[in-house]
């Protein structure tokens, strides 16, 4: 299996695991760290809305606790391909500014469409702590 498809099978299992009660919108997203490995993440939906945390921050945020600060490739699943929202995008790009991200319609993977975090998201914030 190529590291796209794996990374691909990986999003479309853990989209399995999403609780997503209110919206009926489940998210998968899976993130290749510069060594390898693969973070699963899947959105957790809760009754107080504005809680919910996305598949993307999930992953990336499960990956930065195992010890990862380099990632190489993303996929995040979802029926129809669609982007990752303006919140994972800015917090995707404080670690990984240019990362390949691989957008995959859980209906034909075969459709799946790359694009890269520094299109999504130009001229993201960033902090200057220059004096
Ligand atoms: N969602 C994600 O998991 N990732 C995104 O990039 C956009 C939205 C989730 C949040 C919520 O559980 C559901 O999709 C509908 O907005």
């Amino acid at each position: 299996m190529t590291a796209n498809s794996e990374l691909i099978q990986a999003a479309l299992a853990v989209r399995q695991r999403a609780h997503a009660k209110y919206s009926n919108f489940l998210v998968g997203a899976a993130l290749l760290a510069a060594d390898g490995k693969i973070y699963n993440g899947c959105n957790v939906e809760n009754s107080s809305y504005g809680l919910t945390i996305c598949a993307e921050r999930a992953a990336v945020f499960t990956a930065v606790a195992a010890g990862q600060r380099n990632f190489q490739l993303l996929a995040v699943a979802t029926a129809g391909g669609g982007s990752p929202c303006g919140a994972c995008r800015q917090v995707l790009a404080g670690l990984a500014p240019n990362l390949p991200t691989l957008l995959v319609d859980v209906d034909d993977s075969a459709k799946t469409v790359e694009v890269n975090l520094r299109d999504l998201l130009p001229r993201a914030f960033t902090l200057n702590l220059e004096p």
